[in-house]
């Protein structure tokens, strides 16, 4: 059964242009997501691509229930997110959804772990006024992406890598089931992009859904779907033939770099 179902959905922006004497205020309307249908199983790990200006980020802000569409219809695990009360809109985010950023989205003056234990001051009933729990969930999602010895560090003191991995244990730290990321590494080299592909992968074989937009080919080969928009229509949607492993390419690629480091001297 799906457990993302979009139907027709168009997302427009409307802007005011500056009102020039004796005439009226005219508008621009940019059509940012023209109807797309697109529908997802629980476990699935899908790659969005297309050009600059595609709208990927704003299909993506639309399926992280961050923004509503102007038109269509969205259901998330069997609830129609779109005609939601905005607060049923706000807990279906928290609670389902884990959003992952291009430029991190860190609290610079806040430790590793206070960022990643602030989704949770959003459920004390779940997680006890006390913090105790909040502060143990919070130490093994860190854990869990490998910064178990890191807690105290602010994000400047932190890799670019480092701190996008602080950005997942953030997303993940509530449980939900739905990763969305949006280019989550753009801002990152090769190494440290192989990092966060082989950690979602990981997630990913542990039955979290993911989605993710990206611009490199060579990292939607690590996920099993690709979809592509152009100019806000979903033009092809394909399997991956050959998933590929990226905790394998991250060994091979480490390996190759010791060899060259090794020349250099
Ligand atoms: N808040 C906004 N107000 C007005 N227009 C917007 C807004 N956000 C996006 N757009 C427009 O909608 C279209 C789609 O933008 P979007 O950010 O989704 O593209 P994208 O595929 O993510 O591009 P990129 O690869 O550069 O990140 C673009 O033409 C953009 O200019
Ligand atoms: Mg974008």
């Amino acid at each position: 059964m799906a457990v993302i179902e979009l139907r027709g959905i168009r997302r427009i922006y409307r802007l005011a242009a500056q009102r020039t004497q004796g005439k009226p205020a005219e508008e621009f309307v940019v059509k940012a997501l023209e109807g797309i249908d697109f529908s997802a199983e629980a476990g699935e790990f899908v790659s969005v691509m297309g050009p600059s200006g595609s709208g990927k980020s704003t299909l993506m802000n639309i399926l992280g229930c961050l923004d509503k569409p102007s038109g269509g219809t969205y259901r998330l695990d069997g609830v129609e997110t779109s005609s939601s009360d905005p607060d049923t809109f706000a807990l279906i985010r928290n609670k389902k959804i884990g959003f992952v950023f291009q430029a991190f989205n860190l609290l610079a003056r806040t430790t590793a772990l206070e960022n990643v234990e602030l989704p949770l001051f959003y459920d004390r009933k779940k997680w006890g006024k006390a913090g105790l729990n909040r502060r143990e969930r919070a130490v093994a999602a860190l854990r869990e992406v490998g910064l178990g010895d890191r807690l105290g560090h602010l994000p400047s003191q932190l890799s670019g890598g480092q701190q996008q991995r602080v950005a997942i244990a953030r997303a993940m730290v509530n449980d939900p089931s739905f990763i969305l990321a949006d280019e989550p590494t753009g801002n990152l080299d090769t190494e440290m992009s192989l990092e966060i592909m082989a950690l979602f992968q990981d997630l990913n074989r542990r039955g979290k859904t993911v989605i993710m937009v990206t611009h490199e080919p060579e990292l939607a080969a690590y996920t099993r779907r690709i979809i592509t928009l152009r100019d806000g229509e979903l033009v092809s949607d394909l399997p991956v033939t050959e998933q590929r492993d990226a905790s394998l390419s991250l060994a091979r690629w480490k390996e190759a770099h010791v060899l060259l480091r090794g020349t250099e001297a």
